[in-house]
Parts: structure tokens; sequence; C-alpha cells
């Protein structure tokens, strides 16, 4: 069973932090789109999509990956960190067109600075924590 998760993380690094200890336990590649723009997915027999929420949406290049790379057909499984609420709809909507069916989503909490938190010192702070991590680990095993 080939798992690759495709992530994009560029606030502070949350959602990396949590696809990192994911591929330290279970057998999963690691595509991130900020460097690269295209792979061939077609061996993957499940395939995950890893973002920050931004402006409630998941980030663009994550978007236009799936939107160029995502064979036809596959099992994918969501996974993001935000401040304030989870939203998948923008991954969802580029999801459809490809026929994908959504086995999976998983949320957490990331440390979240931007705009007027900056000036609080951030909420969720702290997070993803181990906690968050253990779940996302979990979740990630808990798939077939
Ligand atoms: C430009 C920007 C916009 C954001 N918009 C939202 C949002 O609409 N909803 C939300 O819950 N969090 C929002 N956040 C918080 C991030 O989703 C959160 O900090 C996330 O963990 C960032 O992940 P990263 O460190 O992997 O990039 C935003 C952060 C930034 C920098």
């Amino acid at each position: 069973m080939r798992k690759a998760i495709v992530y994009a993380s560029v606030h502070h690094g949350n959602t990396e932090k949590l696809v990192k200890r994911i591929a330290e336990e279970c057998q999963v590649d690691l595509i991130d789109t900020v460097k690269q723009q295209k792979a061939d997915l077609s061996d993957y027999d499940m395939i995950g999509f890893a973002s920050g929420i931004y402006y409630s949406k998941f980030h663009q290049s994550i978007l236009k990956f799936a939107e160029r790379n995502l064979p036809e057909d596959k099992k994918v499984f969501l996974i993001c960190t935000y401040g304030g609420s989870e939203n998948y709809k923008s991954i969802e909507q580029t999801l459809k067109k490809k026929h994908a069916s959504v086995i999976g989503k998983f949320g957490c909490k990331g440390y979240d600075t931007f705009g007027p938190f900056k000036l609080v010192g951030g909420i969720a702070k702290g997070h993803p924590n181990e906690e968050d991590m253990k779940n996302a680990v979990d979740f990630v095993k808990g798939l077939h």
C-alpha cells in the first residue's frame, strides 16, 4: 500500500511538523508543493493533502498541484492545521473534478500569529503538540 502526503506549510511550519512526524512513524513519501510543483502520483494507492488554512482555504500551491498532478479516481485523505477552524471546501472542490474519494479528514490547531493575533502573542500557541501529533499518526495508521 503506497502512500504519499502532498503538503504546504508556509506560516510557522505547523503542518510540516505534523507530516514529518507521520513520515517517521508510517511509510509515506512527502512532497512539499512550495518546492515541487510536479510529481507522478499514479503508483500511489492513497494520497494525502496537508495544509495550513489561509483565508479559509488550503494553500494555493496545493490546489494547483492537485489540479495538475492528481490522477482520476484516487483514494485521498485530508489534513489541515488552523488557527480558528478547519475548512476543507477549497481542496474538496478540486478533488471532485478528479472523481477522488475522500477516505478521511484530520484537523488540529496550529500556532497562528496572523494579523491581529500577532498583537496578543498569537493563538493556539504550542500546537501542534505531542497529543495532536499522536492523533495525526493514529489517523493515518487507521486509513484503509
Ligand atoms: C495569511 C494567513 C491566513 C490565515 N487564515 C486563516 C483562516 O482563514 N482560518 C484559520 O483558522 N486560520 C487561518 N490562519 C492560521 C493558520 O491556518 C495556522 O496558523 C496554520 O497552522 C498554519 O500552518 P503552517 O504553519 O503549516 O503554514 C491563517 C494564517 C495566515 C498566515
